[in-house]
């Protein structure tokens, strides 16, 4: 009997991995009762945002991924920095998150706070607005569970490391992902976010002057591309805001369109194209190019996951007034 039985474990194993991991604290209809108007007042004010200026969607869903990544979603992103701390949001990495993420969450925890106050999290109210907004541009809609606590804890230091950066070799992009529980598909799905957006010409000039001492630029990239990006960034050392589109065909819609560029030689990144030659990646690249309910699916699962990736309930962590500070300032000295 000990015998079957441990065969019938080893049997289980690969079919556990697939088992989707939640939270059983976490439930969709967490604030029924305590705030009824939470998604419409969401839902409100996003759109807003969201005519106001366009660039929010791509800032939204950039800052939700760097606060997961960095000891789970619990929006100890949003924390400012202060005399004690350097906060996470100070990490080098995270400098180019740009304002209209962070404005967007004062507004809409302004708004929940006069209607139903100290009751939405910071962390479920960044996860709502980053399915909102990939589902308003376009991407696919999936399902958010709730209950999410705000972090007691945010220091710069602990962003090197989970993080990947455009020059990190593939096997090393593997690995951050894989230390987050992320397979290599879902790498390459969750790097088509990078269908909306923009870069800063810092982050891939290497690749379009000096690439080599054979080459001006990177010879992966159409020449035609790499052409317009050298004049689009030919002064980005004094005009440092210059910035190109992510997806240079379709750069405000999520689409599929991010893999399809990929196979044409305009990824952005060299992270972006490494996807593209390294074989590891290259089937999903090819397989989400050709097949864009593949890619939502995919997306809409992996997006369901990260957004439970080390989240916080009860005693760990609390529900802040703002979310920029933590509730007793104590916490900030941590
Ligand atoms: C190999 C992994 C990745 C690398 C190396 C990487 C790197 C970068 C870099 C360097 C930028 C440009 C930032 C700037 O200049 O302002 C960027 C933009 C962006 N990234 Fe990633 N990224 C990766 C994966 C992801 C993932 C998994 C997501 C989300 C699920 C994501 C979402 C975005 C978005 C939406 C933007 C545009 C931000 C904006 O327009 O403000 N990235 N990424």
């Amino acid at each position: 009997m000990a015998f079957s039985l441990h065969r019938l474990h080893l049997f289980l194993l690969p079919f556990l991995a697939l088992i989707p991991i939640t939270n059983s604290n976490l439930t969709k209809d967490y604030y029924a009762k305590t705030c009824p108007q939470f998604p419409t007042t969401m839902e409100r004010i996003i759109v807003d945002k969201q005519m106001a200026a366009p660039t929010t969607a791509a800032g939204i869903l950039r800052v939700f991924f760097h606060d997961c990544v960095v000891g789970g979603c619990d929006a100890s992103l949003l924390i400012a920095s202060n005399a004690h701390t350097t906060a996470e949001r100070d990490a080098e990495l995270n400098r180019s998150l740009p304002g209209d993420a962070f404005d967007l969450i004062v507004r809409l925890k302004t708004a929940l706070e006069l209607e139903c106050p100290n009751t939405v999290s910071c962390a479920d109210i960044l996860a709502v607005a980053a399915r909102n907004l990939v589902s308003m541009v376009g991407g696919p809609y999936y399902e958010v569970v709730l209950g999410r606590k705000d972090s007691l804890e945010s220091r710069a230091s602990d962003v090197a490391g989970h993080i990947a950066t455009p020059y990190m070799p593939m096997d090393k992009i593997i690995a951050v992902f894989a230390s987050k529980n992320l397979t290599v598909q879902e790498l390459v799905t969750l790097s088509g976010a990078h269908t909306i957006g923009f870069a800063h010409c810092s982050e891939f000039s290497h690749r379009i002057f000096n690439f080599s001492s054979t080459s001006q630029v990177d010879p992966t990239l159409h020449p035609t591309f790499a052409h317009a990006l050298q004049k689009l960034c030919a002064n980005y050392t004094k005009q440092t805001g210059m910035s190109a589109f992510n997806d240079v065909m379709t750069p405000g819609k999520f689409d599929n369109m991010y893999y399809v560029n990929l196979q044409n030689g305009m990824g952005l990144l060299a992270s972006d194209e490494a996807l593209f030659s390294d074989n590891r990646t290259r089937p999903y690249v090819d397989l989400y190019a050709k097949n864009q309910t593949a890619f939502f699916d995919a997306f809409a699962r992996v997006m369901e996951k990260m957004s439970v990736y080390e989240v916080k309930t009860g005693k760990d962590g609390e529900v802040r007034r703002r979310c920029d500070a933590f509730n007793n300032l104590k916490a900030t000295a941590s």
